[in-house]
């Protein structure tokens, strides 16, 4: 198993979910769960060598991880997911609904199928994931929801996209309150704009314009974020809206 960082309490034993894990900030986050001593679920959609790629990266650091295909905008898959892992590991302890996909469209341009599937992929498979983890997860187990920090600005050109984290955002805070009496928490991490290797000059610009720090955000930035909040340091913590976006400002 490989070690943790040490600056937090471990995540030794514990297995973890994150969907969307074969890229950018939750390949970041299954990366810092690994060194925190998690079994790790990759998950992806249709890039079976990314998510394999991510998984033997931790394996070669001595962590342990699997694939696994479910498309998140799919309820039944959703679920399969989650069962999938309880069956092969025996227990659930975090599940971090991270899958999501940057849609920005005018209103005026917005076809019915598109918001549907914005809404699907961030707001409805994530719900019926956490239905189905809420009945296998350990007592004290976490669930982290990944918005967006420009849900708190009045950012135009993305609404339905916004509109569909803001949803999420409000199903931690109730779903905070239903969960708690197993110690569970339910979290949302806000990322600011993030540098995951594929932003338009135009949005990097924008995203160290609107920076105190003149720079773009990096998965690992929100990783550490993330596995702060899993940690039992962060036992406290729930129903919360844990803004990561380095004090940009809007
Ligand atoms: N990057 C930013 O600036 C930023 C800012 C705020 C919030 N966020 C949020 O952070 C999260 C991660 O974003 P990212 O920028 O790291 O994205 P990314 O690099 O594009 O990675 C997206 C991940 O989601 C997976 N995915 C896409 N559709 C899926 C589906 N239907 N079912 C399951 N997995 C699916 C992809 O899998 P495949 O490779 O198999 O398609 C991939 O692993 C998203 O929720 C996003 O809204 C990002």
């Amino acid at each position: 198993m490989a070690e943790g960082k040490g600056t937090m309490a471990s995540l030794s034993g514990k297995v973890a979910i994150i969907t969307g894990a074969s890229s950018g900030i939750g390949r970041a986050i299954a990366e810092r769960f690994s060194q925190d001593g998690a079994i790790v679920v990759v998950n992806y959609a249709k890039n079976r060598e990314k998510a394999q790629h991510v998984v033997t990266g931790i394996q070669a650091k001595g962590g342990k991880a699997v694939a696994m295909q479910a498309d998140m905008s799919q309820v039944a898959e959703a679920r399969r997911l989650v069962l999938d892992t309880f069956k092969q590991f025996g227990r659930l302890d975090i599940l971090v609904n991270n899958a999501g996909k940057f849609m920005p469209k005018l209103l005026v341009e917005m076809t019915e199928v598109e918001f549907d599937q914005i809404m699907a992929l961030q707001a409805k498979g994530p719900y019926f994931a956490m239905q189905e983890a809420a009945k296998v997860l350990k007592d004290g187990g976490r669930i982290v929801n990944i918005s967006s920090e420009l849900t708190h600005t009045n950012f135009a050109g993305a609404t339905a996209h916004l509109g569909s984290k803001a949803a999420l955002e409000q199903f931690t805070k109730g779903l905070a309150q239903e969960l708690a009496s197993r110690g569970i928490t339910v979290n949302t991490v806000a990322p600011g704009i993030t540098d995951t290797g594929v932003l338009t000059e135009d949005y990097r610009q924008f995203g160290i314009q609107i920076s105190p720090f003149k720079r773009l955000g990096l998965p690992k930035d929100i990783a550490d974020v993330v596995a702060f909040v899993v940690s039992d340091d962060a036992r406290w913590l729930t129903g919360q809206i844990i803004h990561a976006g380095g004090g940009m400002v809007m």
